[in-house]
């Protein structure tokens, strides 16, 4: 099995995120930004890495971050800490208040131009149509990290469709398909019906703004259902038991919110169906090591 290593692009910043910040937060500085407003879960990876690339950008960042009740919210441990050092502005909400959570990133844009700054608003995971040239760019690496390697299939975490998409829109337009590349997803959260809307709709946002012509349809979206588990953030122990063996063998950490269950997820799938991935397996390290001291 090969592995692509993006949870050691950077400590601070690690994971996949940077490289949907790399271009989210240029169009920050473009537009004068002073303030970066996102959210997430609690534990977020993509709230930590926005607030740490803002902090070294010079900007300040508030972070939306979702826990079951605002009025006591968790103790600073893993990316929380990382946030707090880094003098992130938290603003706790309720999970009931996540459905509302653009027009609470906008209320608080609203504040920041009232006290006389200007707000640069992020959707959770950094997952939009620009965001998401991060991943494109990524998957004209992996033409070159892959090459001898093929037939392979990579497989990485979706937890909110950035990366998916970035890598799908990029495997159209790079020709992935007749070099024998496939990726596939395993969600950590939601299901497949609500990842290939989503990752659609960030790649037609894609083709709406720049007209790439990569014609991405349902049928590029291979999501692995079925590994979400106990939900979000929530780790059975056998995902556990996962992490711990591929860290002794290999000495590779995995997280448990994200690249552990994916993982799992992808070894459930081997055992199940070991000709459905081909003779070489890849994967994409995608980070959040923080959330293990959570
Ligand atoms: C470590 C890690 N891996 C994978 C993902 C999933 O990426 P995406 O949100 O682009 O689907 C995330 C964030 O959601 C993450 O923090």
């Amino acid at each position: 099995m090969w592995v692509k290593r993006d949870d050691q692009t950077g400590s601070e910043l690690m994971g996949n995120k940077v490289r949907k910040l790399e271009y989210l937060l240029a169009e920050a500085q473009d537009e004068g930004a002073t303030h970066v407003i996102t959210c997430g879960g609690e534990q977020s990876n993509h709230a930590r890495a926005t607030a740490f690339a803002a902090a070294q950008l010079g900007m300040k960042s508030v972070l939306v971050l979702r826990t079951d009740d605002p009025a006591t919210p968790p103790r600073p441990t893993g990316n929380i800490l990382l946030d707090d050092l880094v003098g992130a502005e938290i603003v706790w909400i309720s999970r009931p208040a996540w459905k509302e959570r653009t027009r609470l990133m906008a209320e608080q844009a609203q504040r920041v131009v009232a006290a006389g700054g200007r707000p640069y608003v992020i959707p959770e995971g950094g997952s939009n149509a620009l965001g998401s040239w991060g991943y494109v760019r990524a998957a004209r690496e992996l033409a070159e990290d892959l090459a001898g390697l093929e037939p392979i299939t990579v497989v990485y975490a979706c937890g909110s469709g950035g990366t998916a998409a970035g890598l799908i829109m990029g495997a159209k337009l790079f020709g992935f398909a007749e070099r024998g590349i496939r990726f596939a997803a395993v969600n950590v959260c939601d299901d497949q019906a609500y990842f290939v809307a989503a990752i659609s709709k960030i790649c037609a946002d894609m083709e709406s703004r720049w007209q790439l012509g990569a014609n991405v349809t349902e049928a590029d979206i291979d999501i692995l259902d079925g590994h979400v588990g106990l939900g979000y953030a929530k780790s059975r122990p056998e995902e556990l038991e996962t992490i711990r063996s591929v860290c002794r063998s290999d000495g590779l950490v995995l997280d448990p919110v994200y690249t552990g269950k994916a993982f799992h997820g992808l070894l459930a799938e081997l055992r199940a169906n070991p000709a459905r991935f081909g003779e070489t397996v890849g994967f994409i390290h995608t980070g959040g090591l923080f959330g293990l001291f959570a």
